[in-house]
């Protein structure tokens, strides 16, 4: 199968995933709930929810259990994007080429709307408990894993650090941290979700882990260059990073370096899981794709 039909095959899991979520998780009566399901659904790369599936594909794990971690990072992902949206933070109007979430149902509903796909994450883990597919133990350590990725420790302390007024710019260092966490880490977690998912050894797990490690901040450089070189039109989002006065790869470095570290980390990413289990086409096309594109 060559890599197009291969990702369109995981993209259409990871749409049945989130609908399968949407009916168990949140019924479509309440506006918590129709605001959380509109920005959920009919949008997005699906990136995160890809590596979950292609990496526990390629282990020969359960994809039963895979598609409900592909849901779960996803809802992580789209808590994220609506709370990155409001007023209070990038305060961004225009997301996956719609009004944002807070544009469309207000503060109050918003908020809550990513408060509930981010409780609803976890409950979409801990079904591969209840379902029967994996070992309680397994899944503890799964939820332990999102739970870390979205913690103090990843998004929201990449996201703390992004909404802080800087006094000095940022240097190279706290700018790659920065990334790696707001970033990196759901990326990150995404591969090794698909690793737990199909039990994979730890050598596997940390490979994983590396190969991401480097598309993930591979992907915030691309989504720093983009928010220079694209419109808010072809991007289907709001370019605000120079409004928003941040400190992006673009201040430090300029968009030809950047695109030159963006080579790099590919090519390193590439090196990671080169000769292991997860040495794929799919992972290399995908590191490729994700560094090539244009929204
Ligand atoms: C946007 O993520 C925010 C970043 C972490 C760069 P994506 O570019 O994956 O957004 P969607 O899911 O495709 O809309
Ligand atoms: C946000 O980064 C990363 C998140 C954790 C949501 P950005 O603020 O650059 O993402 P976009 O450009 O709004 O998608
Ligand atoms: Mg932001
Ligand atoms: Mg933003
Ligand atoms: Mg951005």
């Amino acid at each position: 199968m060559d890599y197009k039909t291969q990702y369109q095959m995981y993209l259409s899991q990871a749409s049945a995933a989130l609908e399968d979520a949407c009916a168990k998780f949140l019924p479509e009566e309440s506006e918590v709930c129709r605001a959380a399901r509109y920005s959920l659904l009919g949008g997005g790369k699906r990136i995160r929810a890809v590596l979950v599936l292609s990496v526990c594909d390629m282990l020969g794990g359960d994809p039963q259990t895979a598609r409900a971690f592909s849901a779960a990072v996803e809802m992580l992902h789209c808590y994220s994007l609506i709370h990155d949206d409001m007023p209070c933070m990038d305060n961004d109007d225009l997301r996956r080429g719609k009004s944002s979430c807070h544009v469309q149902f207000g503060e109050g509903i918003a908020l809550l709307a990513g408060d509930a796909l981010l409780t609803h994450a976890f409950s979409a883990v801990s079904s591969a408990y209840f379902s029967g597919s994996l070992p309680a133990e397994t899944v503890l350590r799964c939820v332990n894993q999102l739970a870390c990725a979205a913690g103090v420790e990843g998004m929201i302390g990449g996201q703390v650090i992004d909404t802080m007024p800087e006094e000095v710019p940022m240097t190279p260092e706290e700018l790659e941290a920065m990334h790696g966490m707001k970033t990196g880490a759901l990326i990150r977690t995404s591969a090794v979700l698909g690793c737990l998912a199909a039990c994979a050894p730890r050598d596997v797990i940390l490979q994983a882990d590396l190969y991401a490690a480097k598309i993930g901040l591979a992907f915030q450089i691309v989504d720093d260059i983009l928010d220079v070189t694209e419109t808010s039109e072809e991007l289907g989002k709001s370019a605000s990073d120079a409004e928003n006065h941040k400190t992006t790869y673009i201040t430090l470095y300029g968009v030809e370096k950047a695109r030159e570290m963006v080579r790099r980390l590919v090519l390193e990413a590439d090196l990671a899981v080169k000769g292991t289990m997860l040495d794929d086409e799919m992972l290399y096309e995908l590191a490729d794709t994700l560094a090539k594109r244009n929204h």
